[in-house]
């Protein structure tokens, strides 16, 4: 089954009750947090979350795109995000061993995201305590960039590596997927789809949903 994630970055949050209500036939809602500091650009944090749990029943997959992300993990659970999903490249790794640890302790599903630059093996260590892999297919910050092609071998990659060791873990991908990328990128592996613009940018959302999986 493919799950489509809806990234509310490309809403107009002036009315974001209206564009969350607009998807509300996709299962999950995709939030980007960004501090200005893992990526250049600041986006929503822990009170949108908040916000989103009051009016929403679906289920909140939470990218983190900020430093040390152990220090917040609590704050996101407490706002009612359903998965947390933190950057490889964002602490050392043991600070992304606590982060993870810190989800478990809340009941938080876990998961970590790798930047174009970084290696399908980066998961290695990680995968058998996590629920999700999320492959990113732009370079993190903003939406409406071009798919990177180039990231199909890793997608491949971690999927053999999930049926190996971990065959409930969940492969997402997110940048540029649109109705031809997904087709891509489901045939590399990928059974969570994150979009923003395709979705967004369609005059009909509930429509574009149905054409990314492929209805
Ligand atoms: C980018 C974000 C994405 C973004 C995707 O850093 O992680 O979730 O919203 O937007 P599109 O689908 O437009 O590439
Ligand atoms: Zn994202």
């Amino acid at each position: 089954m493919i799950t489509i994630a809806p990234s509310i970055l490309s809403a107009d949050f002036a009315n974001l009750g209206r564009d969350v209500q607009r998807v509300r036939e996709a299962d999950w809602l995709h939030v980007d947090v960004m501090d200005g500091m893992f990526v250049s650009n600041i986006s929503i944090g822990v009170p949108v979350v908040k916000s989103l749990r009051k009016f929403t029943d679906q289920f909140l997959d939470v990218h983190l795109m900020i430093e040390k992300p152990v220090r917040y993990v609590d704050a996101f659970a407490d706002a009612g995000a359903d998965l947390l999903t933190v950057h490889l490249e964002a602490d050392m790794p043991p600070g992304i061993q606590a982060a993870l640890a810190a989800m478990e302790r809340r009941g938080v599903r876990k998961g970590i995201a790798l930047r174009p630059i970084t290696a399908a093996e980066a998961v290695l260590p990680y995968l058998d305590k996590v629920d999700l892999i999320l492959v990113m297919t732009v370079e993190p910050g903003f939406g409406g960039q071009a798919f990177m092609a180039d990231q199909l071998p890793k997608i491949a990659a971690i999927r053999r590596y999930i049926q190996e060791r971990n065959p409930a873990c969940r492969l997402e991908v997110d940048g540029g997927v649109d109705p031809v990328t997904a087709r891509q990128v489901v045939e590399a592996g990928a059974d969570v789809l994150v979009a923003g613009s395709a979705i967004y940018g369609a005059p009909d959302p509930a429509q574009a949903i149905r054409a990314l999986r492929g209805e």
